[in-house]
């Protein structure tokens, strides 16, 4: 047990679904893991009535059904004797003054030294009353204790907003206690990027405009908005997916090396390249960027978007998007960077194929005409992997040439359990690590390129819907790649 780590992790938005599908199942897994300190305890605050035993009960429900590690009573027990449920309205005032009472009796009980990490699981409006409340009623204050507040994604809604809530903010925290989070820097895949990039000496010399033709980041859901229409028809894909999750895996599949591999290093490489992503202008954004929302497949007995519950019947948000991408660099000049995302497709993936130039039209190329490009492809899910595609020669008495794949697939051994990402980041945010979470110049720099293109979009209608649930999205999206004479990656 890391015993250092004691703190108080007060999550607001207790009764919430992220609570119960990630928030919990990633403590009892780190739990399992021996990975939380002794003194360590949980305050879950909601707006509902009820009991801490009631809380716990419907915590083990959830558990049973969402951790990736089978229940064991014994683990649970523990757990849930650290667990508190309080009631609280966000927008209350000296009901916060009770709170802190109630948390410092809990401090003392524990022995957490004051240490706090506040979890913002709600609705991102209340973000700024939150922590506006923590800082006047005194909860925020780090008397010789850390005091830090993790953050859910959207932040903002445009980049004048993410900017009013980020002053909101640091007035009560200062930007290093400060963790925004996103949960795609938790996967383990994500993490190997920089690994497979950096630490191998075949990668990393070819990582540039010399010798690869273009980069595909895809990111598809075979789910549909489900529950979470009210919450998807203020964000969309746009800033459901590219704005956070997308950008950060185009930064890190981008980035430079970085001098040294802490914190700070790190997210200066990443900015870099948000910093260098070719704004659009707004009579270009049609060419670069496409959208679509799902419609019904009555076959498949799928309701399009505009059917599921809390969506509006009229509703223009897209729950597709694709776009060409470029990065006003040296290393990349010249190298598109294809990104799509969307709901209710086909299949659910996300990787980053790199797909490699063509040799030159001689020798074989000259006698083929036309062989498969090398890729290299990084799965992060389903399954995580790192899959290379070359050309050799089919065993038999002729020459021709067919495509191979090597395979390294991490995930597929039988007994390994890959960490969920809340699990990773829930434990650094405990430890102070901050590498995993997004400072504010990326988040910044994210906006201006989304701006201008939510931007543009304000201006025109789009004709929804304009692909089928199910299906591999609309057909928009495969013209504004096959215009360029290359596809997506389907397998
Ligand atoms: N759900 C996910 O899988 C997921 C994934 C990634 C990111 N996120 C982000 O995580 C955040 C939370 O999402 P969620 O899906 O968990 O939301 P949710 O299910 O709607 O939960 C919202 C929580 O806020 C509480 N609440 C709302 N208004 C309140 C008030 N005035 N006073 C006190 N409590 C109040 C609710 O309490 P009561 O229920 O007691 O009313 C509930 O606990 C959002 O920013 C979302 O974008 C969620």
């Amino acid at each position: 047990m890391i015993s250092e780590l004691g703190n108080a992790m007060v999550i607001f938005g207790g009764t919430g679904d992220l609570t119960k599908r990630k928030l919990v199942p990633a403590l009892y897994n780190l739990l399992i893991e021996k990975q939380l300190p002794d003194n360590f305890f949980v305050v879950a605050v909601g707006r509902r009535d009820k009991t801490t035993e009631e809380f716990v009960e419907e915590m083990e429900i959830a558990l049973k059904e969402f951790s990736r590690n089978s229940y064991d009573e014994n683990i649970w027990k523990n757990l849930k004797s650290r667990i508190f449920y309080y009631r609280l309205n966000f927008d209350g005032t000296e009901e916060y003054l009770e709170f802190d009472t109630a948390l410092c009796k809990l401090e003392h009980k524990y022995e957490t030294r004051g240490n706090r990490m506040f979890y913002l699981a709600v609705s991102p409006e209340y973000f700024g009353v939150i922590v506006e409340k923590l800082h006047e009623y005194g909860l925020a204050s780090d008397n010789g204790s850390f005091k830090r507040v993790v953050i859910e994604k959207p932040f903002g809604k445009d980049l004048e907003s993410a900017k009013a809530l980020s002053k909101h903010i640091t007035h009560a925290f200062g930007e290093e206690n400060i963790y925004r989070i996103d949960h795609y820097l938790g996967k383990e895949m994500l993490q190997n990027i920089m690994v497979i990039r950096f630490a191998n000496a075949f990668f990393e010399p070819i990582w540039n405009n010399k010798y690869i033709d273009h980069v595909q980041i895809t990111s598809t859901e075979t789910l549909p908005v489900e529950e979470r229409g009210g919450y998807y028809e203020k964000a969309g894909a746009m800033k459901d997916m590219l704005q956070n999750h997308l950008l950060q895996l185009l930064a890190l599949t981008a980035m430079e090396p970085p001098v040294r591999l802490d914190t700070e290093s790190i997210r200066d490489e990443k900015v870099k390249v948000l910093k260098g992503l070719k704004i659009y202008e707004e009579d270009e954004v049609n060419d670069y960027v496409v959208r679509g929302q799902y419609g019904p497949n009555e076959e498949m007995g799928f309701n399009g978007y505009r059917q599921e519950r809390r969506t509006d019947p009229d509703s223009d948000i897209e729950t597709y998007i694709a776009l060409k991408m470029e990065i006003e660099n040296f290393r990349w000049s010249g190298v598109p960077f294809y990104i799509r995302t969307g709901k209710r497709l086909k299949e659910k993936t996300v990787e980053v194929v790199i797909q490699f130039k063509s040799l030159a039209k001689i020798l074989y190329l000259k006698e083929l005409d036309e062989m498969m490009p090398n890729q290299l492809i990084i799965r992060i899910q389903p399954t995580e992997g790192v899959f290379l595609r070359f050309n050799a020669k089919k065993p038999g008495q002729t020459n021709d040439i067919v495509p191979v794949k090597m395979d390294f697939c991490q995930n597929c051994e039988i007994g390994y359990n890959s960490p969920e990402a809340y699990e990773r980041l829930l434990l650094d945010a405990m430890k102070g690590e901050k590498t995993l979470f997004t400072r504010w110049d990326e988040v910044e720099y994210s906006w201006r390129f989304v701006d201008a293109i939510q931007n543009a979009w304000k201006k025109e209608r789009p004709d929804f819907p304009n692909y089928e649930a199910g299906s591999h999205g609309p057909k928009v999206a495969d013209d504004l790649i096959e215009r360029d004479g290359r596809r997506w990656v389907n397998e």
